[in-house]
């Protein structure tokens, strides 16, 4: 039998995969042959030496010492391009939130009250306050085009937006499934420079630590959307805050909470909800179930 300890929620349709009478799964396992895991931080955990494996239900390493972990033999698996989808479709969402003051105004509304006079008048006053900006016409600046990045690209040159690209490392793959309309950009700098809203899908690694910093900050447009669906650390929040302040960056719309955030009236953060569907949680736990199947069973290392 072999054991599969999982860390996180896995999706019960992935672990499925493992078939009942080969396999023993379960959240308690003290000597699991591989370890599947979501979004828990395996930095500081003593892992046991049974351990061939581990299986990251989802796109992003970094919760996993991946370098430690080669060095001691365990294969580390993950699921790139299976929640890109559901990605996407929140960073759509962002961009709207966002032109539209959706979350501001959905506070707005719900303290509204009064006579049906007095509401009309505050329906004319938001109205006013939260006035937005539409799309078409627009530039969209998409650092990294992978599996996500080439999706959002695309689905913003379906609303109509101007989509500028750039990624050192793209495939040629991902070079066909481009939307012929993206233009590429020269560089970071000249893809900040030249877009109203900014959305970036790269790793976290030492490379991208901090990518957003200070100084490319004020590169940005001003009154440019930044949206990050990616890592919070690839941004300098207290930069961030502060281009927000002095107005120069007009919404930051970011997919994790943060105390250096948390409260600010141009941030609109959310829970980390990018993969969280259930069709991207399926895709994921399929995904790396597979894989460490075929790694245990026939010892194929193979990446999706
Ligand atoms: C990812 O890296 O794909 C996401 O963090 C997945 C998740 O939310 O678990």
């Amino acid at each position: 039998m072999y054991k599969i300890l999982t860390l996180n929620n896995i999706s019960p349709k992935g672990l499925s995969r493992f078939p009942l009478d080969h396999y023993e799964v379960s959240s308690e396992m003290r000597e699991p042959d591989a370890v599947v895991v979501r979004s828990f931080k395996m930095h500081d955990m003593a892992l046991a030496d049974t351990v061939k494996a581990i299986g990251r239900a989802g796109a992003g390493v970094n919760n996993i010492p991946v370098e430690a972990m080669t060095a001691q033999g365990v294969v580390v698996f993950n699921a790139p391009g299976a929640n890109a989808n559901a990605v996407k479709e929140l960073v759509l969402a962002g961009i709207l939130l966002a032109a539209r003051h959706i979350c501001a105004a959905w506070d707005y509304t719900r303290g509204l009250a009064g006579t049906d006079a007095e509401l009309n008048k505050q329906v004319e006053e938001g109205k006013k306050k939260f006035a937005g900006f539409e799309l078409p016409g627009r530039t969209l600046g998409v650092l990294g085009l992978g599996a996500i990045g080439v999706k959002v690209a695309n689905a913003a040159r379906a609303l109509g937006m101007n989509v500028l690209g750039y990624d050192p490392h793209m495939t040629v793959d991902r070079a066909w499934q481009l939307d012929s309309g993206v233009q590429q950009a020269a560089g970071i700098d000249d893809l900040l420079a030249r877009s109203d809203m900014v959305t970036f899908h790269v790793p976290l690694n030492d490379a991208t630590r901090h990518l957003i910093r200070a100084d490319r900050l004020r590169i940005m447009k001003p009154g440019a959307v930044l949206l990050n669906f990616a890592r919070e650390g690839i941004v300098d929040e207290a930069a961030v805050v502060e281009a927000l302040n002095q107005g120069h960056l007009r919404t930051y719309v970011c997919d994790f909470p943060s105390n250096t955030l948390q409260g600010h009236p141009k941030v609109i953060a959310l829970p980390h909800l990018g993969a969280s569907t259930q069709e991207a949680e399926e895709n994921c736990a399929i995904m790396v179930a597979d894989q460490i199947r075929d790694y245990l069973e026939n010892g194929n290392i193979r990446h999706s």
